[in-house]
């Protein structure tokens, strides 16, 4: 055995005190006992699969003063997650089969953690012309950060149907372009009210009707409204740690500026008595970096987003030494659910699964402090929130990151590419 990694490992839904032997990335082998060329014993501090984060936007290529993939993927590791989905609304936007292998050339020297790429849709693009390369794709139903808005709907449909003939899924940002206003907004209390929750209601129900829907995956839930329209539907759902824990009262101005909006208490604590029953697939931190230069302009100019790839999990993994949110739950959502849903061969402790782990000590929580992450836009809005971050984070069998530095090598991959 290469390694062997030793602690408290969350397998199959229980804690367990083992040894996880690693060959070549790859879990070989999990018993009481190992033996192996190195081992690492972490004591009783617990070993949980990595996240899969498959909600980001790390603006490569063409908008690198926000966040390019180095800087993204580095971030990402040192809040525990070692898979990225990357999403398509870049520039140029990655919505052909050049722009995605000039994408993946780029992004491939300079990645730190795994990724896959996510294909972009408009209604003059075939979006079924990447399926080989992409691992999902991304349409969207309302205006927001890029240009890859649709919202005919005989194109929708057209774009849906062809999409469920890749087998692939089709997440969705679903705000129904038709019921947002366009009046000056001045605060995120006006934001909210532009971009009402019934607007995503009636795009999830817009959805629904498309007869040949295949795997429709609806991103960022933002509204108890939005939640009960998809709870009656096949689709997998999603929510981002800014609507389960700030709201349009948070005192953020521009920064609290993002699609779907932040709404009001009641919205908040729907989403998140869904999240900690499990009655969500997945936490994405929907990673939209923008500078605090975008940031300081009027509340108007502004643009919609917000960092989240290094603080979703350790933000969780608070909630959960707190009781608020049950482990088993967080892996569901984090890990499991993402690997399944998405097809990719990590999120579980399982002999065969790729070796990315997290060492997890439940006695280090911590305020988070802009200054000590790694996006390159340097804010967060989520600024002395408790928070556990990973001590360390593996790829594959290979430390990335510990003790808070960055070590090892830039081994990150595409994995849709890896399974060709
Ligand atoms: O707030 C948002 N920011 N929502 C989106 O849908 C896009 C994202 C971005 O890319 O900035
Ligand atoms: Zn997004």
């Amino acid at each position: 055995m290469d390694l062997v990694i030793e602690g408290r490992a969350y397998i199959k839904g229980k804690l367990v005190q083992c040894c996880i032997g690693v060959e070549n990335g790859r879990i070989r082998s999990i018993k009481k006992l190992l033996g192996g060329d190195e081992h690492l014993d972490f004591g009783d501090m617990l070993i949980l699969p990595a996240a899969i984060d498959p909600h980001v936007h790390f603006r490569d290529p063409g908008l690198t003063k926000k966040e390019d993939f180095q800087t993204g993927t580095i971030s990402a590791a040192y809040g525990g997650v070692s898979c990225v989905l990357d999403m398509p609304n870049t520039v140029p936007p990655t919505l052909t089969p050049r722009s995605l292998e000039d994408k993946a050339a780029t992004v491939s020297k300079k990645a730190w953690v795994d990724y896959g790429l996510i294909g972009g849709c408009s209604a003059r693009a075939d979006p079924a012309a990447m399926s080989e390369k992409v691992i999902a794709y991304k349409l969207f139903m309302s205006s927001t950060t890029g240009n890859l808005l649709v919202t005919d709907d005989d194109a929708t449909a057209k774009i849906v149907t062809s999409i469920a003939g890749t087998g692939k899924v089709l997440c969705v940002h679903a705000e129904d372009q038709k019921l947002i206003k366009t009046a000056q907004e001045a605060n995120l209390n006006e934001h909210e009210k532009i971009r009402p929750s019934s607007a995503e209601a009636s795009a999830i129900a817009r959805l629904s009707d498309i007869q040949g829907a295949g795997r429709v995956h609806l991103c960022h839930l933002s509204s108890k409204e939005g939640l009960a329209a998809a709870e009656k539907l096949q689709f997998t759902k999603e929510v981002a740690p800014h609507h389960l824990l700030l709201d349009k009262h948070s005192k953020l101005g521009t920064y609290g500026k993002v699609n779907p909006p932040l709404r009001g208490k009641g919205d908040r604590e729907s989403i998140f008595e869904a999240f900690r029953t499990g009655r969500i697939d997945i936490l994405a931190s929907d990673h939209a970096p923008h500078t605090i230069e975008e940031k300081e302009q009027e509340f108007a100019d502004a643009p919609s987003g917000m960092p989240g790839v290094e603080t979703s999990l350790p933000l969780m993994l608070a909630l959960v030494k707190k009781d608020r949110v049950p482990l088993e739950v967080l892996v569901r959502m984090a890990c499991e659910r993402p690997a399944e849903i998405f097809g990719i061969n990590k999120g579980k402790i399982e002999v065969g699964r790729d070796a990315d782990l997290i060492v997890v000590d439940g006695t280090s929580m911590r305020g988070i402090a802009a200054k000590d992450l790694h996006s390159k836009c340097g804010w967060t809005a989520f600024e002395n929130w408790d928070a556990i971050f990973p001590r360390v984070t593996f790829v594959r069998g290979m430390k990335i990151v510990e003790e808070g530095g960055l070590v090892g090598e830039r081994i990150g991959r595409d994995v849709v590419a890896r399974k060709r």
